[in-house]
Formats: structure tokens, sequence, C-alpha cells
């Protein structure tokens, strides 16, 4: 390690002092941690460039001190117990005192330059920092089926254009390569025609939601969501300055009849709407590509787990059927790989292609390579479509599982969003607390289920108050159906007042 440290021969302080008040400085204020490992003295010294008689000699000052400590023949190391006082720390806002006011002290800031970004966090991970054995998380994959042999193989050998592919910087739109995987997967799987051209790889949707705020979206700017809809995107609307007018959704998806006059973007979930799941009916997908094409609007499609579709074959995504250049579509593998790879991709009109590559390689330069490559490879090897195959088969015996489980608690009609995807919506029957409560409640017998706000949706106005506050979602993905009955069965004793629900759920999945 480089320490900071500077030697000024034309000080009136001897090199040593120098030294010592420099390295003491960085021990108080936390920079050199306990354990830390100073530099050899050889070496700090010739670093320096002054003797080592001066670092020897301040070493030793600083050990008689108490803030290193010598592990002879290993090094000298900063002292495992040393606790940084605060005589040195900087102080906090709150104690500046710059004046006297009657004999008080007056606190006034320091003076710093202002903060213009204005965003609202949104809930990303789960809200809740304890595991508990049975966590119906939504959106999340099951890890224990991740591809990792063939991943492992493909890293074997795609290592070996490592040392090339690193070394350099990545178009900003993405790997070539993968831009052609991404436009034939598209083609097949979503109905999308798209050239190579008109794909943008990013770091996930959220990252494509920034850019294309960034194209589109100044202070007032009009962007209708639905409501309610994910945190992430109307978050990142809105710390752009748009002005959101959320539009309620219904068992067709949003409800196209109350989209405002005048937008500049609409954002949907045509698939599967979050959080509830519904699917955008095919007269709604017309009307709203005519809304779109008379307002100038553009639809941002998040099809964020449409690769799950159980009981019928999926609905082409609403891309395939944009005549006007007036879709983007933006595609993930967070739920079909996992949100870790931070890898996905937008399909976009070419007219955008120049300003999102330009935006793009203002945000980052690019996304990694490593990733880049092996999505590519695993896309082009059909490893990818068989992994999609395997997944879907499990998943939609869990969902089976969980509905025929919920059927029996009266969940029957009360589920939304159970043909695909990865976790169903479950409108709690009267009689039963609120969805806030159960969560509570469910959570102290070892099972995590999720009420909107603790699943990262954004809602407004009058909706809030609606039947959404009893709406509690599961996602089934990432547990086995062994997993779901035992978990489902604790969340049921718990309501065991209940006289018409069973007792026992038997976990032969
Ligand atoms: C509806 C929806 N869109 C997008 C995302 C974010 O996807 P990514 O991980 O690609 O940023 C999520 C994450 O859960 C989501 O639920």
């Amino acid at each position: 390690m480089q320490l900071p440290l500077q030697c000024d021969a034309d000080s009136t302080l001897s090199l040593q002092d120098q030294l010592f008040s420099q390295i003491r400085q960085l021990i108080l204020n936390g920079c050199l941690t306990p354990g830390t490992r100073m530099p050899a003295s050889r070496m700090l010294a010739s670093d320096l460039k002054v003797s080592r008689n001066t670092v020897v000699l301040t070493y030793d000052r600083l050990i008689a001190g108490g803030y290193l400590e010598s592990h002879h023949p290993v090094g000298t190391f900063v002292a495992s117990d040393f606790v940084p006082d605060d005589v040195c720390s900087p102080a906090p806002d709150a104690l500046i005192q710059t004046g006297k006011n009657n004999g008080k002290l007056l606190k006034s800031p320091p003076k710093r330059a202002p903060v213009h970004f204005k965003g609202k966090p949104h809930v990303v991970v789960s809200p809740y920092k304890t595991e508990v054995p049975y966590d119906f998380l939504v959106g999340r994959p099951d890890a224990r089926l991740f591809p990792i042999k063939d991943w492992m193989q493909n890293m074997r050998r795609k290592l070996r254009d490592m040392q090339e592919g690193n070394s350099v910087y990545v178009e900003p739109s993405g790997l070539p390569r993968l831009r052609e995987a991404v436009a034939h997967y598209v083609g097949g799987a979503r109905g999308i025609q798209a050239d190579p051209e008109q794909i943008v790889i990013v770091n996930g949707t959220q990252e494509a939601l920034t850019l294309l705020s960034q194209l589109f979206i100044r202070e007032g700017t009009p962007v209708a969501t639905e409501n309610p809809c994910y945190q992430g995107a109307a978050n990142v609307f809105a710390s752009h300055g748009a002005s959101l007018h959320p539009v309620p959704v219904d068992s067709e998806g949003i409800a196209v009849e109350k989209l405002p006059s005048k937008a500049s973007l609409v954002y949907l979930t045509p698939a599967h709407q979050y959080p509830t799941g519904a699917m955008l009916s095919p007269a709604r997908r017309r009307r709203l590509l005519r809304w779109c094409y008379s307002t100038g609007a553009y639809a941002l499609e998040d099809d964020y787990n449409s690769d799950f579709c159980y009981d019928t074959t999926p609905l082409p995504a609403l891309k395939s059927q944009d005549t006007a250049d007036q879709v983007i579509y933006l595609g993930t593998f967070s739920k079909s790989l996992g949100a870790g790879l931070r890898a996905g991709y937008m399909v976009v009109p070419r007219h955008l292609v120049g300003p999102l590559t330009v935006a793009k390689g203002l945000l980052n330069n690019c996304s990694g390579w490593a990733v880049q490559a092996l999505l590519a490879e695993f896309l082009i090897s059909g490893e990818y479509t068989d992994h999609l195959r395997r997944i879907r088969t499990r998943y939609k015996a869990r969902r089976n599982r969980l509905l025929s489980l919920l059927d029996r608690y009266g969940a029957k009609g009360c589920i939304h969003g159970a043909h695909g995807g990865m976790h169903i919506a479950w409108e709690l029957p009267p009689g039963w607390p609120t969805a806030a409560q159960l969560e509570v409640q469910a959570r102290d017998r070892g099972v995590g289920v999720y009420g909107l706000q603790a699943a990262g949706v954004y809602i407004a106005g009058r909706q809030a108050e609606s039947r959404y506050q009893s709406t509690v979602l599961f996602g089934y993905a990432a547990l086995d159906r062994g997993e779901i009955a035992a978990g489902i069965k604790r969340l049921v004793e718990q309501q065991d007042t209940r006289s018409e629900v069973p007792r026992t759920v038997s976990a032969n999945a």
C-alpha cells in the first residue's frame, strides 16, 4: 500500500516530525484501521526519498505512543486495540459554532455547494434485516437453479479472451456479439423485429430508466405510470423532475381510457403488471398504441418477467406491434439469471440509438466486458433457452403448489397474476388482517410475505386506501414445493381463529 504522505524539505519541522504527525493523523481519523500493515521502512524511505533511519525512528515513536505495534519479524501494524479518539475527527455540523447571541452559541452549517439531486430511495433489497426460513420475497429467482456448470464452462473458455477483452472499453451500446444475440433472442421469444444496432446493453432496467429519463424528462415533463407501479421507475422519473400522472390498473392492465391528454412517456408492464400481475389485454394494447401515436408519447415497455408464462403461449411484446417507432422495450436478465449480473438491454427505435449511446457513454463509458461476453456465449449456444425451459417448468410446479394451498384457505377468486411471472397477488378475504399486519405476524412465524410498500411498489392517491391495503404478494420462484407448503402451513396456523381454515397442510412436495 502506498500511503498519502509528503515530506517537505523546506518545512521548519523535521522530516521525522512531519512523518509522525501525518501517520498519526491517518490513524486518528480512521483512514488506517487497526491491524493494517504498514509499509516496510526501507520501501517507505525509498518512496519518500528520505533516509531509512528517519522512517525507523518515526515508527519507533508511533509504537511508543501506542499507535503502531511491531510484530517482529512479520512487520509493523496499526495497533489492533487502537480506538481513534475524537480529538482529531471532524466536528459534526451541529457543533460548528460561529457566533454568540445573548450569550448563546449560534449554530450554522458550513458553506457548501447545494445538492441539486432530489431522488427518493426505492426498495431494492428486502426491507428486513433478518432472514426467515420461508421467504416469499418478490422477484427473486432460485439461486439453486442458476446454471452454474454451463456458466463455469463458458467462463473457462472465455477467460482466454479476457486479457484482450478487458484491456479496452467496449462500445457504449454494448458488445456487438451480445447485441446480435439479444436481437435474435427477442425476435424468437417476443416477436420483436430488431437489428443488432437497435439493441443497447445496460446494467439492468434501472439504468435504462435513468438513461431514458435523461433524454426525455425536464422539470414538469408529464409522465404517465401505472398506479400502482414499480417504485424504481416512478422514483427515477420523479428524481429527474417529472410530473407523474398515475393511471389506475384493473384486471386488464392499465386503464388506457384514463391516460392523460398529454405526456412524454408512459411506463407500463404489459406482460405481468407490477405488482398486480394483470396482463394488458389485446384491445387495450391497440388503444394504447393509438394514444401514443396521437399524443407523441413513447411507451416504455418493461418486460421484466415475460419469460415465465405458464398456461398459454405468451402474447407478443407490445413493441412487436409498434408501427411508428414509439415503443422502447426494456429487457432484463435479473429474473432469469440473477440481479447480481446487472445486465439488461433496450430495444430502441433507430432515431434514438444515437442519443442513448451518447448518454450511456457519458454515464459509465460502457457495461463490463466479462458479463457481456459470457451472456453472448450463453445465448448463442442455446443454453439460455434450455435454462429458461428448465426453470419455467420448476416455477410452474411451485406456482401450482402455492395456488392449490391458498385455494384451500378461501383464496380462490382473490388471486391475481397467476398466469405468469414469479409472484402472485392475493387480495385477502374479509376477516383477515390487513396486508401490513399479516406481513408482521407472518414474519414472527418465520414466513416472509409482502404488502405493497415492502415490495417496492409506488402507489398514489386514493388507490393507496383501497383494496391494495389488503393485497399481499407471494414470490414463489425461490422456494421449492416443500418449502412453499411448510411456509403456508405456518402462515395459516397463525390464522387458526378462523373456523374455515384447515389446520393441516401436507408437505409432500
Ligand atoms: C417491474 C420491475 N422492473 C424492473 C426491475 C429492475 O430490474 P433490473 O434488475 O434489471 O434493474 C424490477 C426489479 O425487481 C421490477 O420489479
